[in-house]
């Protein structure tokens, strides 16, 4: 399976069908379930799950903390699939293309909103463990730097060729969760998001390298996610949940470990994922 083929991926939805059946394999809203919505895979109702494992050129997952699934079914009274887990482009040499299989893949399915989540680094001291950040625009760091899952042959039947990210993150959307968060209580922070390539935690210089560019939380994932889904016309909305704050400071620094960052992903995880499922309800497709 090539990731840029569209024939091949035609292909992987054809094995998907089969696997499912037809009336299953097809969704509204897409989710990608990172750390920090582990749990929302799993309140998904008349759930039909299909392994990573069984479908066509979908590589392995690796990460502690990952499950590998496609979950089908209902949540808040719309179609939805999750993938239960994700591709981070350090395990997979940097082939982003290969990474976003699986949103080629929803879009294929019908998707026409993607919610991305992703556990990150608080850079901003507005942020603090447990917070949920409203993602406002990222910085793609690798893409950058030509590792863009975009770069290679193009099929326009994808999309364009000069894929625009001006409005990556929809507005609509982020209108709504501020005002679903509002009546659970909750303060959504709105930031940018920084993409670095891992899977090594950023040095207290280059964390203050990306605070002097703008950025509010910093991850491994979810940009290349999002500049897939946009080339296809998905609506995005993307979350970031604080799980530690990244250091700035060498004299002062902390180790970050990753079981802390799945610590805090799996209580605020919870918390998250019932939020989620509430802007599910109130979107109207
Ligand atoms: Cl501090 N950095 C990166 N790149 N990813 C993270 C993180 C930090 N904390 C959680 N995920």
């Amino acid at each position: 399976i090539d990731p840029r083929n569209y024939d091949d991926l035609l292909s992987v939805v054809a094995s998907i069908r089969e696997q499912v059946g037809s009336e299953i394999a097809q969704a509204d809203i897409g989710i990608i379930c990172g750390s920090g919505l582990g749990p929302i895979g799993d309140t998904v109702e008349n759930a039909t799950i299909l392994p990573f494992s069984k479908i066509p050129g979908f590589p392995a997952t690796h990460v502690v903390g990952h499950k590998g699934n496609l979950v089908f079914g209902t949540l808040g009274g719309k179609k939805v699939v999750c993938l239960q887990g994700r591709f981070h482009p350090y395990e997979h040499n940097m082939d982003l293309a290969l990474c976003t299989l699986p949103v080629r893949v929803m879009h294929l399915l019908g998707i026409k909103i993607m919610i991305v989540s992703n556990a990150a680094g608080g850079i901003n001291t507005v942020l603090h463990h447990g917070d949920l950040m409203l993602i406002k625009d990222h910085i793609f760091l690798p893409a950058l730097a030509g590792f863009s899952p975009l770069v290679g042959c193009n099929d326009p039947r994808f999309g364009a060729r000069f894929v625009s990210v001006h409005d990556a993150y929809d507005k609509q959307l982020r209108q709504l969760s501020i005002d679903v968060g509002r009546k659970r209580g909750m303060t959504l922070y709105e930031g940018v998001y920084v993409m670095s390539g891992g899977p090594q935690y950023e040095s207290p210089a280059e964390v203050s390298l990306f605070k002097t560019v703008g950025a509010d939380a910093l991850g491994m994932s979810t940009c290349h996610e999002v500049t897939v889904a946009r080339q296809c016309g998905i609506k995005v909305l993307g979350f970031s949940l604080i799980t530690n704050i990244a250091n700035l400071d060498a004299d002062q620094s902390v180790e970050v470990s990753h079981e802390e960052v799945l610590d805090i992903a799996k209580q605020a995880g919870e918390r998250a994922s019932l939020f989620v499922a509430d802007i599910i309800t109130e979107i109207s497709l």
